[in-house]
């Protein structure tokens, strides 16, 4: 038996959600770039669940659905308030919230596909809820309500923000929500699937994946990325600090893929919209530090930007604190996570593989006071 070094290149699960063939990514057969160009996100949520394009009566029955469902229990609200709110990042306040909201769920166990079903709408309904009132309640405001006449995106930025947003706004957010909906067998989709296939619950699967997406080589890319472009400052200072990091053979955040080899097909929209909203909100410098970064990373070491890159700058601009880039990520994804999981149920196998043994040899046990 020989370890593949991070699984790179195993077939672990069959899907019928979303494939990535030669660098182009599709959901259910629907290119990225069509979607990006034309859907909403709730249409992309109820692609991935039901593997169909919805007639418009049932996107509408899932939007509101989805708003009827945004209001949070109480006791999470409260819950917030006994959190060390200063010095917790909202990734474990999200982590740790939708664990809890398992508890107020009378169906969290229940395992028929119809209360899975109903608990993927709470879950795909709360978390941008979650997320959005956390981060008003650690700055001393009150959250705000979800509104039933406004789409998800919207809903969103408005819970966050407590304004509505404008529609280049909601433009540039929907997008990212549908770019970053499913993703293959990423890490946090696999660590779901693994979870569930325990025949453990929905809660408990999305709990898993949110730990997952949190590592800075994962979802938690897209703050280090803002954090670089912080550092930097200016244009000029690019170069010099760049090269200081490849001489450290330190890792630039927001390159790379372990699949994609010549560029990551959602870069390019975001890089579109980065450029687009730096523009408009005067914080061209940003764009235009990004691109030279682009540049040199791609020329010197070969590497093309990723999906966490550009999303970035385009955050950045639609006034977004940047350590809630990567909750933004996990509103999205566990869209994708919901649809692996109905998928993993209804053709479940445990997943247990094998590791490679290099410890020592048989031992004898050695009594503690010989040791
Ligand atoms: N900057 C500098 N060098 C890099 C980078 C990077 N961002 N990514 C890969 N490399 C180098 C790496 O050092 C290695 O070089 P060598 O062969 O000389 O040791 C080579 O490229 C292969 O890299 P790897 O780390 O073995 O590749 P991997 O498939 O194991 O990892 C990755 C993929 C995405 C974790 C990695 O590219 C990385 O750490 N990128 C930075 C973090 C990041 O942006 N993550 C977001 C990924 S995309 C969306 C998401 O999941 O959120």
């Amino acid at each position: 038996m020989t370890a593949t070094r991070g699984l790179e290149g195993v077939v672990a699960s069959e899907t019928s959600i979303s494939s990535i063939i030669d660098d182009t990514l599709t959901y259910v057969g629907y290119s990225i770039d069509d979607l990006a160009e034309n859907a909403s996100f709730e249409e992309v949520i109820y692609l991935l669940w039901n593997l169909k394009l919805p007639t418009q009566a049932e996107l509408d029955e899932l939007k509101q659905q989805l708003a009827e469902n945004m209001e949070l229990p109480k006791e999470i609200l409260e819950s917030f308030k006994t959190y060390p709110i200063e010095k917790v990042h909202p990734m474990a306040a999200l982590r740790t919230a939708v664990s809890a909201l398992a508890l107020y769920d009378e169906e969290a166990d229940a395992m028929d596909k119809e209360a899975n079903m109903r608990k993927a709408v709470r879950l795909q309904a709360k978390i941008p809820a979650i997320v959005a009132a956390f981060a008003r309640v650690r700055k001393g405001l009150e959250p705000v309500a979800p509104r039933k006449d406004l789409g998800f995106a919207a809903n969103f930025l408005y819970m966050l923000k407590g304004k509505e947003p404008d529609d280049i706004e909601v433009e540039a957010f929907n997008k990212a929500l549908v770019l970053h909906a499913d993703h293959e067998l990423n890490a946090s989709t696999f660590t779901a699937r693994v979870c569930v296939a325990t025949l453990s619950d929905v809660y408990s699967g999305v709990t898993a994946a949110i730990g997952a997406l949190k590592g800075p080589l994962h979802g938690g890319a897209n703050e280090q990325v803002m954090k670089m472009l912080t550092e930097i400052g200016s244009i000029d200072r690019v170069e010099d600090y760049l090269q200081e990091k490849f001489m450290n053979k330190e890792k630039i955040m927001g390159f790379g893929h372990r699949v994609y080899r010549k560029g990551d097909p959602r870069a390019k929209h975001l890089k579109k919209m980065s450029e687009k909203l730096t523009e408009l909100t005067g914080q061209r410098e940003y764009y235009d530090m990004s691109v030279k970064i682009e540049q040199i990373v791609t020329t010197e070491k070969g590497i093309p930007a990723n999906v966490d890159f550009y999303s970035a700058s385009v955050y950045h601009c639609l006034g977004i604190d940047h350590d809630l880039f990567t909750p933004i990520f996990a509103v999205s994804r566990v869209s994708g996570w919901l649809a692996h999981i109905l998928e993993q149920y209804s053709n479940n196998r445990i997943i247990r593989p094998r590791a490679e043994y290099v410890g020592p040899g048989m031992q004898k046990y050695i009594p503690i006071e010989n040791r």
